[in-house]
């Protein structure tokens, strides 16, 4: 019979039978529910043995830095590291406005980045993954889809071997249906259970044109002010994912007596089971006025807020 309690016990057996009692695992936590909850399984085997790397690359959404510690860090016993790589990541984009180009330089901080990181790690001889059963399978077989084979997509492949760590993926076996009830059972909060996806490069696909901390700013804030608005109408678990996108032209507006030229957001929020076809939710008009009016009345520099009506297919879930 399978149970997650029995699929627990059975996993810190196994953990422990792998990794030596003076050993540490070194996980890194993108602030989605896949490598939290690896790190919450491997930390009730092994406790601050587990050793947590978080990269704040600059391109996260408001708060979710202070989230991941108070979520995840009072959480569970594993040891939390939070690298302050901002900079780092700010200067490997500038100038860039090409998307695949921008996904390309962030892949490449982030290794350069993580490495150092797990470079200082004392004891260390694995590297903790939370793939999951479709990760197996489509990396094992088909080209999947247009996800898979356009957009390349970061995660830390080939640092195991460039390191001389062992891979350990506790979640190989999973559903995603499976990894929140676990990460539910092993005392993870709803809040990062259920959090939307969000993408490896972060902001910066969502930051049309060039990347700048000012530019940065503006989207985040915009962001923010949209998903608050969902959350308040209680709708933000039933979309799949929303966010804002900041566009890299200026349009009139009017404001008093005075002509603007400023900075357009574009906001968006499907509606997908398994996000490779997605359908832009019908959200309430008064929830797309207010989220208009609030952005454009407290985010500085923007003077027009346009909703995203395109299905994938045709249109990809982000901009770029
Ligand atoms: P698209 O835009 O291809 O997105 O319809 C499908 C899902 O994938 C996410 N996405 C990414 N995730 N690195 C990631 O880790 C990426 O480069 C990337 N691009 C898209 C997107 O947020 C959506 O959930």
């Amino acid at each position: 019979l399978w149970t997650m309690e029995a699929f627990i016990e059975r996993s810190i057996e196994q953990i422990s039978a792998r990794v030596g009692p003076n050993e540490r695992v070194v996980c890194g936590l993108s602030g989605g529910v896949d490598s939290a909850v690896c790190a919450a399984l491997l930390a009730k085997a092994l406790g601050p043995r587990v050793v947590c790397v978080f990269v704040d690359t600059g391109l996260l959404r408001a708060g979710e830095r202070v989230a991941v510690a108070e979520e995840f860090g009072s959480r569970t016993s594993a040891e939390l590291r939070v690298v302050d790589a901002a900079d780092r990541f700010l200067a490997a984009l500038e100038g860039v406005t090409e998307p695949q180009e921008k996904r390309r330089r962030i892949g490449h901080t982030f290794i350069d980045v993580f490495k150092d990181e797990a470079k200082s790690i004392s004891g260390a001889h694995f590297l903790a993954q939370g793939t999951l059963y479709p990760d197996v399978i489509e990396s094992g077989g088909e080209p999947d889809g247009p996800t898979a084979t356009i957009k390349i997509h970061h995660n830390v492949g080939g640092l195991p071997e460039e390191l001389g760590f062992e891979l350990i993926e506790p979640l190989r076996d999973l559903f995603k249906d499976e990894v929140r009830r676990l990460g539910l059972e092993l005392g993870l909060p709803d809040s990062l259970v259920w959090r939307h996806p969000f993408p490896g490069p972060g902001l910066a696909v969502r930051c049309l044109g060039e990347v700048t901390a000012p530019r940065l700013e503006v989207l985040r804030q915009a962001d923010a002010i949209f998903l608050d608005e969902l959350k308040i109408a209680g709708l933000d678990r039933q979309v799949a994912q929303a966010f804002a996108v900041l566009l890299p032209i200026q349009s009139v507006g009017v404001m008093g007596d005075a002509r603007t030229y400023e900075d357009v957001i574009a906001i968006r929020s499907v509606d997908t089971e398994d996000f490779m076809t997605a359908d832009w939710s019908r959200l309430p008009h008064d929830l797309l006025a207010r989220t208009s009016t609030r952005i454009i009345n407290s985010v500085k520099g923007v003077n027009r807020v346009v909703y995203d009506v395109t299905s994938k297919p045709p249109g990809t879930i982000e901009w770029e």
